[in-house]
């Protein structure tokens, strides 16, 4: 990608929508420091936060253009621009990548455990499990290959060790599942105070994702390209 095909002004609004959602990230609760990143796909490629920049700090200029070949125009973008770029390209059915350290997803991840259907709103992560992706360092192709394989038929997954990622097909809607899946992880957390929960099974599950693709249930209309995430999207 060369200068002339993206300038830094480009895509302002979005620039500035993003901004507003990592802001949205902290004041939520479900990030803090320099942790986290967000990307959006765009014509030819996506748009990812900077690395090592703090929310509070950050401007729409900031907001780093990527092509899905790795090349960039901006300042460094996210350590964790692979499993941006391999999730983006992947997956047809979404258009935002959500990644942060929220705390009680990170406390299920740190022990590699993924949330079962003790509670019906697991489904709003696209099946019966939000699974647990093996550990890998920071940064890696490895550990967007795990997310990748963690991420099949869902819209989340926890990454051992280290965090979780929520995916959407708007800034909105990846959010809301961020906050979802901490709430979730939370309840789940404490459900195991008073030993393992019961688990709705694989059948009442099924009519639970169907009633929440039927009534576009919270914000999770995602929910409807779940089934065909087999279907990859070309790079522009
Ligand atoms: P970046 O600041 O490079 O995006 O890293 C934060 C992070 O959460 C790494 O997983």
């Amino acid at each position: 990608m060369t200068a002339d095909t993206v300038t830094m002004t480009d895509n302002q609004d979005l620039r500035r929508q993003m901004v507003e959602t990592c802001r949205q990230m902290n004041a939520t609760g479900i990030n803090q420091g320099t942790a986290g990143n967000l990307s959006v796909r765009t014509g030819d490629g996506f748009l990812i936060t900077p690395s090592s920049l703090p929310y509070d700090r950050m401007e729409p200029d900031d907001l780093v253009e990527m092509a899905f070949d790795g090349t960039y125009v901006g300042r460094r973008p996210s350590s964790e621009w692979r499993f941006h770029r391999d999730i983006l390209r992947q997956r047809g059915d979404i258009d935002v990548v959500l990644h942060c350290h929220s705390l009680y997803a990170t406390t299920l991840a740190v022990h590699h455990k993924t949330i079962p259907s003790f509670h019906y709103m697991t489904g709003v992560a696209g099946g019966t499990t939000i699974r647990c992706a093996k550990y890998a360092t920071f940064g890696t192709q490895q550990l967007s290959d795990y997310a990748l394989e963690a991420l099949e038929g869902r819209l989340a997954c926890l990454l051992g060790q280290h965090g979780q990622i929520s995916l959407g097909k708007t800034l909105e809607s990846a959010l809301w599942l961020a906050n979802e899946v901490e709430t979730l992880s939370r309840m789940y957390v404490q459900a195991l105070t008073l030993g393992e929960p019961p688990i709705l099974p694989d059948d009442e599950m099924e009519r639970v994702i169907e009633q929440m693709r039927r009534m576009s249930y919270g914000q999770a209309p995602d929910l409807d390209g779940i089934n065909d995430i087999a279907r990859p999207r070309q790079a522009g």
